[in-house]
């Protein structure tokens, strides 16, 4: 099975969780990234919470030329958290690209449990032409690394084993 990790990642967080599910699943890493960035300060959470809030789609960096979600057969899709809501850059990714009801599983990096599962059901609501396999809140992963390093592996790996 062709797996790939597709996730935004600004502070480490998420980047963090989709390192442990790509070495657990033997998935590529789909990292995206903004053109433009936020800035280094305070003002990204205004910004950033705003841009959020408002579904902005910034414009992306351009992925690997020959990157398509056609190539795999499962995708985990993961985000951070912003003002309850996934990501403007994921809100991009998931409006440029046509899924052909391939099978997602979504995950989602936050502070607070209640707001990630929000976030989740956001981008569930307003991913078109998927089948959710499965969906994953972190909260803080990176305060409980070992942790989240465990739970991220049995439930990547069990989530894969079933599909197979
Ligand atoms: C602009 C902005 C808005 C945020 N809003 C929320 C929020 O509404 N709820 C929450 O639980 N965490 C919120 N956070 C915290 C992040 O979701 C959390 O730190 C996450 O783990 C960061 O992921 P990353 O390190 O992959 O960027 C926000 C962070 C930023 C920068």
């Amino acid at each position: 099975m062709k797996i790939a990790v597709i996730y935004y990642t600004l502070t480490g967080s998420t980047g963090y969780v989709a390192d442990i599910i790509a070495r657990e699943t033997g998935a590529d890493k789909i990292r995206i990234n903004t053109k433009k960035k936020l800035p280094d300060n305070f003002f990204k959470y205004l910004k950033g919470g705003f841009q959020s809030f408002f579904k902005v789609k910034p414009e992306l960096e351009e992925l690997e030329k020959d990157f398509s979600v056609n190539n795999y057969d499962l995708l985990f899709i993961g985000t951070p958290v912003w003002a309850d809501k996934y990501t403007p850059a994921i809100g991009s990714f998931i409006t440029e690209h046509n899924f052909n009801n391939k099978k997602v599983v979504l995950f989602a990096c936050g502070r607070d449990v209640e707001s990630t599962d929000k976030a989740l059901s956001s981008l569930r609501k307003d991913i078109k032409n998927v089948i959710v396999t499965g969906e994953k809140a972190f909260v803080e992963p990176i305060k409980g690394k070992n942790e989240t390093r465990r739970t991220a592996e049995g439930w990547s790996r069990e989530l894969v084993k079933n599909l197979q």
